[in-house]
């Protein structure tokens, strides 16, 4: 399939003013996308868990009108450092939504999280907004079809930001093509249609708020330091393997190899981090101490608590719902005191974007 598949041709008779509004939850990686090629074509293939709680809401009122444009307000108050970036989106898309140059769009969002909590929200946003521009393109005659549509809006939100892509459906979505996933792609996310016992459909995710301020990398900064990096093919390598492993392991509920790969991608990520040029050390000293106490009580309980890890200091906690009475009590009791303000957010696995409006 090439990328002119998505490229809308649309009766404009049927321009009209319309207002939509979806909900797009955030995602984690299990197998993690760090590198990519232009524009926004990973350098491997990647899993992960759509989350349940922590989600941006948009809507969008499109508004006819003699040029594109838009204004955007964000938890209720004008937000003009946000239009570089939406702009550029806007801009990158046009080649696939010609139909948006008929438009003014008032973009009014929100996330369901804290502001300045460390949770990136460019996968929820973006998909949230690339979901309210199909629902436009639908009525306005495209996207009938169900598959097509949720593949343009991922396609879309690929667009906006990598791993958006993956936010855009649940329970789980991969990205990027593998030889072993038949439905794989560059250019969108797919669901993960391979079997999936019942424990990872309800899968926790505690994530821990250790350091609340701005990565002190982008994450465009980021995957560029993947370009030349010495270990690069290497740790791509590695991530088409796990990939390959995790996939035995969701059908065979194999806890403590889901634990091993899980939690070597989170410190693979890092360690491509630590031995790029210029090199980052994104953990502070309280994830460090996480890591090692979340170790020490899967030692001691054979409670098969795991963490991974974003770009950044938090540390998401993973682990099975039945597990969650004894887990909780360790995370209010000895974890959350490495939290910035003792903060942690509670999510769990879920099943993708839902229209609100
Ligand atoms: O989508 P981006 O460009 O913000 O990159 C996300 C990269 C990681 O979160 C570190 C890993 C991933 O696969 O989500």
């Amino acid at each position: 399939m090439t990328e002119d598949v998505f490229k809308a041709q649309l009766n404009t008779s049927n321009f009209n003013d319309f207002k939509v509004g979806w909900r797009s939850p955030s995602n984690i990686a299990l197998v993690k996308y760090w590198g990519k090629k232009p524009i926004q074509i990973p350098a491997n293939a990647s899993l992960s868990f759509t989350l349940s709680e922590s989600c941006t809401s948009t809507e969008v009122q499109f508004s006819l009108a003699d040029s594109p444009s838009f204004d955007l307000v964000f938890e209720g108050k004008a937000k003009p450092s946000f239009h570089p970036k939406i702009q550029d989106f806007l801009d990158r898309i046009s080649p696939y939504c010609s139909f948006l140059g008929a438009y003014h769009l008032s973009i009014d969002t929100s996330n369901s999280f804290p502001h300045s909590s460390g949770i990136a929200s460019s996968a929820s946003a973006m998909a949230a907004l690339a979901l309210s521009i199909c629902s436009l393109e639908k009525e306005l005659g495209g996207l009938q079809d169900e598959g097509l549509f949720f593949q343009k809006a991922s396609f879309l939100s690929r667009l906006g930001s990598g791993s958006a892509c993956r936010s855009v459906q649940g329970p789980m979505m991969s990205w990027g093509v593998h030889p072993e996933l038949n439905n794989s792609s560059d250019l969108y996310g797919s669901v993960f249609k391979e079997k999936l016992q019942d424990v990872f459909k309800s899968y926790k995710d505690s994530i821990l708020l250790v350091h609340k301020g701005q990565k002190s990398v982008s994450s465009t900064a980021g995957h560029d330091l993947m370009k030349g990096h010495i270990f690069a093919q290497s740790r791509f390598e590695q991530a088409q393997i796990h990939l390959t492993q995790l996939k035995s392991v969701l059908q065979n509920g194999d806890l403590e190899h889901f634990i091993r790969i899980v939690e070597s991608e989170a410190l693979s990520l890092h360690a491509m981090m630590m031995s790029s040029h210029p090199y980052y050390i994104l953990m502070q000293p309280n994830t460090l101490a996480i890591l090692h106490s979340v170790m020490r009580f899967r030692q001691e309980t054979k409670i098969p608590l795991c963490f991974t890890l974003d770009a950044g200091a938090n540390v998401h906690l993973l682990y099975p719902e039945s597990f969650e009475r004894q887990i909780l009590p360790f995370i209010e009791q000895e974890l959350s005191l490495f939290c910035e303000h003792g903060a942690f957010l509670s999510d769990a696995v879920g099943n993708g974007s839902q229209k609100i409006v």
